[in-house]
Order: structure tokens, then C-alpha cells, then sequence
């Protein structure tokens, strides 16, 4: 589901309390009982009933029998709860329009510290859905695999974006919370969707860039012109969870993936080619 700043707009405070109750108890319950809620915030039944039954009109909060009664928050709860702490700090002012969805992100336009996109990352949101349906089902690593999954994600990109900036041309790092990093927005267009004047200088840019995030340690990992953004004369790589150092056992094969994505690309559509071994020798030269 969409995040609504209309929703987030008319939360009352109640609500928002109830939000972080819900994020706090769920490091020990995959479903939280109301009775610890109640004793938790120390309101009464009637308004903890009539606020988590708002809650859940919003899509932020899921109660279910199964296997004992309880609540937990789903992925607008928490990207509710990322949203207004990037609030609080000043980060952000105002939501604008999605702007891209992936698998497993939901991507916003913002403004606040200058235009910004923010990217929610939303991991193991299928396999939580079918943990619902089959129940046995606990992960190791705790009560709520998707908020652990979702938040390492996010830490993910942030540290690579932190690391290549401004050595190599993200887009500029400038917070996060929870599941969602706040990064600059870019103006341009994914590549797939250009037709650049100079289709070997875009390759040459690209392939600059992997060289120089690999001296600076990260390899990208899933890189392709759906993960390239061009902005006039720059070259943005973007989308950078799954980033791995080169002291990854599997670092050259994947890196050799990602030039081998980014050349095949380029002859396919602009019949621009260059020799793989050579273009590999040089990003890692
Ligand atoms: N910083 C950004 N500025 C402008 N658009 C962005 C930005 N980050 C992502 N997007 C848009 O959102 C889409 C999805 O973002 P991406 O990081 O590639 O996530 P994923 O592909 O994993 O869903 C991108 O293809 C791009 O169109
Ligand atoms: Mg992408």
C-alpha cells in the first residue's frame, strides 16, 4: 500500500504513540497482545481499541487470531514511523509523488534539506505475506524478518552512497531512518529510457565509475541501465542495497556481471562495443 500523507497529516498523537509502542514491543512479539499495549501506553481499552481500529483503516497496523490475538505493524506503519522521525529532525517538509516502484522499493519525491527522493525499502514484504498463511514459519533472527531485512537494507545503501560520494556521482547521501534513506534527487532519466548524443562517452563514464567505486571498495552488484540515471552530461548510478566489497568470495564474478550487463547494453541498443577482458582490466587497473 501507498504511503498517504493525508493519513500521516491526521494521525493523532495517541496514534503515533501507539505506532512506536508496536515497533518497541515487536523485537520480542511477532504479535503484540492488548493487554500490552494498554499497560504499555496506559490508556484505556475503549482508546486503545478506537485507535488501533484507525490504524488499521490506515493500513498500518494488522490484528490477527492467529496463532494468539494480537497486533503488528505492517510496512506503512513503519514507513509512517521513518517518516515522521525524518520530520522531526528536519529533514524532510513535505511528501511529493511516487516516483518508482521496484520489487522491493517504493521510491517518493520530497522536499526539505533541497529536493529530495526517498526510498522505502520494503524487504521480505512477499514472504511476510506468506508467513501470514502459514504460521509455523519464525525466522532466527527475530520476531519480524521484514523490519530487520527492511532496515539492514536501507543501512546498506546508505553506508555504499556514504562511501562513493563524492568520489563517484550517487545521488548525495543526506539521511535516514528506519527502512528509508533520504538521498538527493536526481533530475534526469534512466538510462533505458534516454537516447544519449554520445552513447560511448555514457559507456565510458559508467564503466569510470565502477573503477572508481571498486578502489573505493564497493562493487554495486546489480548493475544495468535501469540502475543508471542521466542527468545532463552526469552519470548517476544508483540503487545500491546489495553492494559487496571486493573481499566478497564471489567479488570478480560479480563484477565481472556488472560490466558484462553494461556492455551488453550498450551494443544491443547503440551497437557500441568493447572488449570485456579489456573493460574488466581497466575498472579494476
Ligand atoms: N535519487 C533518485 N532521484 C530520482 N529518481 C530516483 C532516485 N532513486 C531512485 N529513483 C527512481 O526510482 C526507481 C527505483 O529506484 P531504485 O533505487 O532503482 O530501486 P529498485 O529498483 O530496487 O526499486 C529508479 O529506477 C529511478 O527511476
Ligand atoms: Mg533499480
Amino acid at each position: 500500500m501507498a504511503i498517504s500523507a493525508d493519513h500521516i497529516r491526521q494521525l493523532h498523537p495517541y496514534e503515533i504513540r501507539i505506532l512506536h509502542t508496536l515497533e518497541r514491543l515487536m523485537r520480542t512479539h511477532a504479535w503484540v497482545p492488548l493487554e500490552l499495549i494498554k499497560k504499555s501506553t496506559g490508556f484505556s481499552e475503549s482508546e486503545t481499541l478506537f485507535r488501533l481500529g484507525r490504524l488499521m483503516e490506515m493500513g498500518m497496523v494488522r490484528y490477527d487470531v492467529v496463532p494468539y490475538e494480537g497486533y503488528s505493524l505492517i510496512f506503512s506503519g513503519y514507513d509512517t514511523l521513518a517518516l515522521l522521525s525524518l520530520v522531526k529532525k528536519g529533514t524532510v517538509s513535505a511528501l511529493g509523488p511516487k516516483i518508482g516502484e521496484g520489487k522491493e522499493s517504493v521510491v517518493y519525491e520530497a522536499a526539505g534539506l533541497g529536493s529530495l527522493a526517498l526510498k522505502f525499502h520494503h524487504v521480505g514484504q512477499r514472504s511476510f505475506q506468506s508467513v501470514r498463511i502459514s504460521r509455523e514459519y519464525l525466522p532466527e533472527e527475530g520476531h519480524c524478518p521484514w523490519v530487520f531485512a527492511s532496515r539492514f537494507s536501507a543501512e546498506q545503501e546508505h553506508a555504499a552512497l556514504k562511501r562513493l560520494h563524492p568520489r563517484v556521482r550517487v545521488p548525495i547521501p543526506i539521511d535516514r531512518s528506519r527502512n528509508v534513506v533520504a538521498m538527493e534527487f536526481i533530475q534526469g532519466v534512466n538510462l533505458h529510457r534516454c537516447r544519449p548524443e554520445d552513447p560511448a562517452g555514457i559507456m565510458e563514464a559508467i564503466l569510470e565509475a565502477i573503477g572508481e567505486a571498486y578502489r573505493l571498495g564497493v562493487i554495486h552488484a546489480d548493475l544495468s541501465e535501469y540502475n543508471v540515471m542521466i542527468d545532463g552530461n552526469d552519470v548517476v548510478l544508483i540503487d545500491w542495497p546489495q553492494w559487496i566489497s571486493p573481499d566478497h568470495p564471489n567479488a570478480a564474478q560479480v563484477l565481472a556481471r556488472d560490466v558484462a550487463q553494461i556492455l551488453r547494453y550498450f551494443s544491443r541498443k547503440f551497437r557500441v562495443t568493447a572488449n570485456p577482458e579489456e573493460a574488466l582490466a581497466r575498472v579494476t587497473g
